[in-house]
C-alpha cells in the first residue's frame, strides 16, 4: 500500500512550501494555484501510483514533521539531500543539482570570496541548508519563513546578503533589478523527494518514475518548461 495514515488511497499528498520559484511557487490564473517543476514531477508521479495529486502548503521547517506525523505522503519542495535529513527521511534519487549563491544590492562590491561573508549579516530562509551554512559563516543571521521576506529584508538594506538556492534566487533577481548575484566557490547540492522510512514501496516507485522520465525526454521538457 502507498498510502499514508487514515488518507484516501487514490490521493498522493506532497508537502511542499511554496515559496521556491520555479520549483514551487503561486500562481496561475486564479492567483492561488501552486505550480513548479516540483509539483509537475510530483503529478508525473502521483499518476504513476495511480492516485490524483494533492499538494499542501506548508512553511519549509515543518516538512519532515508534517511526513514523519503522516499529514503528507512525501516532500516535494528542492529539498536538498544532507546526511542530517537523512536520519529521519528517506531520499530518492537526486532529481535536481544546485547550489547556493549570494544576493547582494547592486552597488555592493564587498563578497568576492567564501571569507568575504565572515561576520557578514545574512538573511535566509528558516531550516534550509542556506541557513545552515550561513551560520557557519557569521553569527549575525536572521531566518525567514520564506526566501522572499529574506530578499525583502535585503532590499531595504536590513542586512548585507541573501545566501539562497541558485535557481530561486535567479528567479527573484528578475523582479529585483536592483540586486546582484555572486557566485562563490560552494559546494554542489542535489535535491530529492522525501518519503517516511517505512514507505520504501513509495520510494521504489517514485524512483522508477524518475528514471522513465529521465528516458523518455519528459524530464528535459520539465527543465525546459521551468528553468532559464
Ligand atoms: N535546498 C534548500 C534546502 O533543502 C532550500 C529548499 C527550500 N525549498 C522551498 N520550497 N522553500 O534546505
Amino acid at each position: 500500500m502507498l498510502t499514508g495514515c487514515g488518507k484516501s488511497d487514490d490521493v498522493l499528498v506532497v508537502g511542499t512550501n511554496a515559496s521556491f520559484p520555479p520549483f514551487e511557487y503561486v500562481g496561475g490564473v486564479s492567483g492561488d494555484e501552486i505550480k513548479g517543476f516540483d509539483i509537475d514531477l510530483a503529478r508525473q508521479i502521483a499518476k504513476d501510483a495511480g492516485k490524483t495529486l494533492k499538494v499542501e502548503n506548508m512553511k519549509f521547517d515543518s516538512l519532515i514533521v508534517a511526513l514523519n506525523a503522516g499529514k503528507v505522503d512525501l516532500i516535494a519542495s528542492g529539498m536538498t539531500i544532507t546526511a542530517e535529513r537523512q536520519a529521519s527521511v528517506n531520499f530518492s534519487d537526486p532529481y535536481y543539482e544546485a547550489t547556493q549563491v549570494v544576493l547582494v544590492n547592486r552597488d555592493n562590491t564587498s563578497i568576492k570570496s567564501v571569507d568575504d561573508l565572515k561576520g557578514k549579516h545574512i538573511a535566509v530562509q528558516l531550516g534550509s541548508t542556506g541557513d545552515i551554512m550561513a551560520k557557519s559563516y557569521s553569527q549575525e543571521v536572521t531566518a525567514f519563513n520564506t526566501g522572499f521576506e529574506a530578499i525583502m529584508e535585503l532590499k531595504n538594506a536590513k542586512v548585507d546578503l541573501v545566501l539562497f538556492d541558485s535557481e530561486p534566487a535567479a528567479s527573484f533577481l528578475d523582479k529585483n533589478p536592483g540586486l546582484k548575484m555572486v557566485e562563490l566557490d560552494f559546494d554542489p547540492e542535489f535535491y530529492g523527494f522525501a518519503v517516511t522510512k517505512e514507505k520504501v514501496e513509495l520510494l521504489h516507485s517514485i524512483n522508477s518514475t524518475l528514471t522513465t522520465m529521465k528516458h523518455n525526454g519528459e524530464y528535459d521538457a520539465l527543465v525546459a518548461k521551468h528553468m532559464k
